[in-house]
């Protein structure tokens, strides 16, 4: 096999791992990106708030794509810090959550086997395989009530946790008592918070107040889904000034381009565009989620999951392919589950849209069903 095949191939696997991918969807089904409603990937369905579209264009016109960023981003640490009420010295930013999460696996990989709740985010996987990372999954339980944040349900007895809060693809949200245990009884917990400030009353769950004083935890954080500036690449980690001294060590120069960093240093400093969104995000969370999860239960032969936050998954007692496929020709993309092993072809996972693309997405699905009875 030539080495295109075998790289298309691997990009063709990589697609499966991953929702969002518009533009091969769009070539695939032969319309324009623009037309399609993509419920595949956990975005907010909002614009840049106007003060950082303006922040981005002074950016492109001024110094922010000419010169090389401050390689240790001090003034973005402190103005995270700052948010956090931790020291600058306790945080990291980096190229989306994504990058962190490799220096993390590599950190995990040292201490000996890492635990991975499943199904869950397929990357943390992709990040241990880099340095030959020992893992092991745990299932959790398909079923699971609407009582939002629930006990974290594995008791772990190995060396390294990865949690997801709230957890990625079931929407479940932790509490952060059920938390707190394991950060005394391993020796490394890693606690991906990406979607948490989309959660309402989210903030609660954090682990953030306890990285001071356990320095075997890493907190990583992404302005990804919040703002929807997936292109833009910006994360952050929470964890002890020596850890992440030597990431910064090991790491690439410049992994966060002056563009993301300017936008970053604004959201950051300027408190009042984070805390509008984090409220207009919560409460289209609250108010969608559940008109989502509502008209989710009147579809027939359709279980709809509860969610704490932006995505939730539907489930049937057969094969979703041809489903999700319908649901392709008519424009909407929802996330194929195959790729998560525990949940397979009768799982899709849907994300929170708009209202009015909410509405298409129902009455699509009520029309594919319709189809299926006759
Ligand atoms: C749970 C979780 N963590 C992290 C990420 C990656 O975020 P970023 O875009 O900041 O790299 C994702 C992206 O889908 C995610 O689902």
């Amino acid at each position: 096999m030539g080495l295109n095949n075998k790289f298309s191939e691997h990009g063709q696997k990589l697609l499966l791992q991953h929702g969002g991918n518009l533009e091969q969807e769009a070539n695939r089904l032969k319309v324009n990106i623009s037309s399609l409603i993509d419920a595949s990937a956990s975005l907010t369905p909002f614009p840049l708030p106007p003060n950082l579209q303006k922040c981005l264009s002074q950016g492109v016109n001024g110094t922010a794509l000419k010169i090389y960023p401050d390689r240790s981003y001090l003034r973005l640490r402190e103005a995270i810090g700052k948010f956090h009420e931790v020291d600058s010295s306790m945080v990291l930013p980096g190229n989306g959550a994504s990058e962190l999460i490799t220096w993390a696996a590599r950190d995990a990989a040292w201490h000996g086997v890492s635990i991975l709740p499943s199904p869950g985010f397929l990357d943390y996987k992709r990040a241990l395989r880099c340095w030959n990372g020992k893992f092991i999954t745990c299932p959790i339980p398909l079923k699971w009530n609407s009582f939002f944040p629930q006990f974290f349900p594995l008791k772990p007895h190995e060396n390294v946790i990865w949690i997801t809060n709230p957890h990625n693809p079931t929407g479940q949200s932790w509490s952060l008592n059920s938390l707190k245990a394991m950060l005394s009884s391993q020796s490394l917990v890693i606690c991906d918070e990406a979607f948490l400030p989309l959660v309402p009353d989210g903030e609660k769950e954090s682990l953030i107040p306890f990285v001071a004083h356990y320095p075997n935890l890493i907190v990583i954080r992404s302005l990804t889904k919040l703002f929807s500036i997936a292109g833009l690449r910006l994360g952050y980690a929470i964890s002890s000034p020596r850890r992440l001294q030597q990431w910064q060590e090991w790491r690439d120069p410049w992994p966060v381009n002056g563009l993301a960093a300017m936008v970053g240093i604004k959201l950051m400093e300027d408190e009042d565009i984070l805390k509008t969104q984090v409220k207009k995000i919560q409460d289209w969370v609250k108010v969608e989620g559940e008109w989502l999860q509502t008209n989710l239960q009147k579809l027939s032969g359709i279980t709809a999951h509860p969610s704490a936050t932006n995505f939730q998954l539907i489930e049937s007692s057969v094969s979703l392919t041809h489903f999700r496929e319908a649901l392709a020709k008519k424009n909407i993309l929802l996330r194929d589950c195959r790729s998560f092993n525990e949940l397979g072809e009768n799982w899709l996972r849907i994300s929170l849209k708009k209202k009015s693309d909410n509405e298409k997405i129902i009455n699509a699905m009520q029309q594919v069903l319709s189809c299926i009875d006759e």
